[in-house]
């Protein structure tokens, strides 16, 4: 029976675009699921493969403007992608890829990113590793800071409603400095991080909206949930941080102390932190962390000499780079790179590549003498890699605090 790959054709197609990954998770979308995406993703942007009129695969992507080393991008954002166990490795990701890249090429967004199940499935689509961040479990016995201080902060716990003001304003402040961090619209906070419904606690309690304020102003705050459990009347509970932010160096220390010193439970996880997070040096005893590091964003150029405009480039004599790219032909060959961006040259090349290695170094979070060291980029010409590392400077291992 053919399969039939095609954009959809209304908000009412996407829902069920989304069940081939939902049976991964294991469950047929509803309604309520459909809030998470529907509201975000024009049906265009929603693919499903149908065989017979029945949908046994599906994908999507988000409108971001992302936060990129000296300014913002716009941004695919790939999500729910799945193939229904009864139709793998028949080379319906693979048309499904074809599908979507095309259009993003076709809307001018220069850039594709996101968060992948398995860190073997999009290399082949030109999608390079790009941060990578970790997870912490730390024991409620070893959250003492090396440098304690008192806080002047004010903390107040926020209703759903209340909540949305002033974290998103905080959230905006740092978004905006953070290579990774997406910008939110109104009905994201309110349906992806704020909402609390029944299917999404996995086991925690409620959601608890923290807001933290320096002399009245919104100046940090955090989303957790507690975990609680006993055994002999002892609790081995822990609280779950989903996201604590800070838009000063106070503020990031007075969210986290606030967090770190919730009662009665005996350890403190997070998730997806960045691996040049502060608590490194906040905490006295920071191996107890247990930072367990993976990989973060994964980063797609579709668009090479448009993506390059956007993101901040140094000042340093120009490297030639050439570029593979089987999958989207039309940024392979060579190019010249100077601090204006990218133009096409005849050159002979300074460095050869792929186009996963630009996507790895595009957000900061790898340099190209990391990626020459693994023989993922190859010098042609000695010094060529460092002039290329003065090229693309790092702001610092970039941050993106959701999967989506
Ligand atoms: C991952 C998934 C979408 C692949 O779909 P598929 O239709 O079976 O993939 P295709 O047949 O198009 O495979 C395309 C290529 O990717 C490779 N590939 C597919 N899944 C892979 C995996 N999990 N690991 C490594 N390679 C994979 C195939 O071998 C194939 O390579 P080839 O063309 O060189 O032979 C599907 O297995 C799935 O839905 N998995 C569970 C949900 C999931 O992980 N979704 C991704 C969310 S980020």
């Amino acid at each position: 029976m053919p399969i039939d790959i095609a954009a959809c054709r209304s908000t009412e197609e996407i829902l069920p675009a989304l069940a081939p990954v939902f049976h991964y998770f294991g469950a047929t979308p509803v309604p309520q699921d459909g809030e998470r995406f529907v509201p975000f993703i024009e049906p265009s942007r929603a693919f499903a493969a149908h065989e017979n009129g029945a949908v046994v695969g599906g994908c999507a992507s988000f409108p971001f403007e992302m936060t990129v080393p000296g300014g913002t991008v716009r941004v695919a954002g790939l999500s729910v992608v799945g193939v229904l166990p009864t139709h793998r490795r028949r080379g319906i990701l693979r048309r499904m890829m074809r599908a979507q890249l095309d259009d993003v090429h076709h809307r001018r967004e220069p850039v594709a990113a996101l968060w992948a199940s398995e860190d073997t499935i999009y290399g082949q689509f030109g999608y390079g590793q790009a941060s990578v961040c970790g997870d912490i479990d730390l024991p409620k016995s070893a959250t003492a800071f090396a440098r304690p201080a008192p806080s002047r902060g004010e903390f107040r716990m926020l209703s759903e409603a209340e909540a949305m003001t002033p974290l998103s304003e905080v959230y905006e402040r740092v978004r905006l400095t953070q290579p990774g961090m997406v910008a939110r619209s109104a009905v994201w906070w309110r349906n992806r991080r704020l909402a609390d419904p029944e299917n999404r606690r996995r086991g925690g309690g409620e959601l608890n909206r923290v807001l933290l304020s320096h002399d009245g102003r919104p100046s940090g705050y955090a989303l957790y949930r507690i975990h609680q459990q006993f055994e002999s009347g002892v609790s081995t509970g822990h609280v779950n941080v989903i996201e604590a932010v800070g838009a000063t160096p106070e503020a990031t220390r007075d969210i986290w102390r606030f967090v770190l010193d919730i009662d009665w439970v005996t350890r403190v996880k997070a998730m997806l932190l960045p691996v040049d997070h502060p608590l490194f040096f906040l905490l006295a005893r920071p191996r107890e962390m247990k930072f367990r590091v993976h990989d973060g964003l994964w980063v797609r150029l579709v668009d090479l000499p448009a993506a390059l405009a956007a993101r901040r480039l140094g000042n340093a004599d120009p490297v030639v780079i050439d570029v593979a790219d089987a999958f989207c032909e039309w940024n392979a060959g060579r190019w010249k790179v100077s601090s204006d961006g990218a133009e096409r040259t005849t050159d002979a090349a300074d460095l050869e590549c792929d186009i996963t290695a630009l996507g790895s170094v595009y957000l900061g979070g790898f340099a190209f003498r990391q990626l020459a060291r693994a023989g993922r980029v190859t010098e042609m010409h000695a010094g060529a890699v460092a002039r290329a590392d003065a090229l693309f400077p790092s702001e610092g291992a970039p941050w993106c605090p959701e999967v989506f």
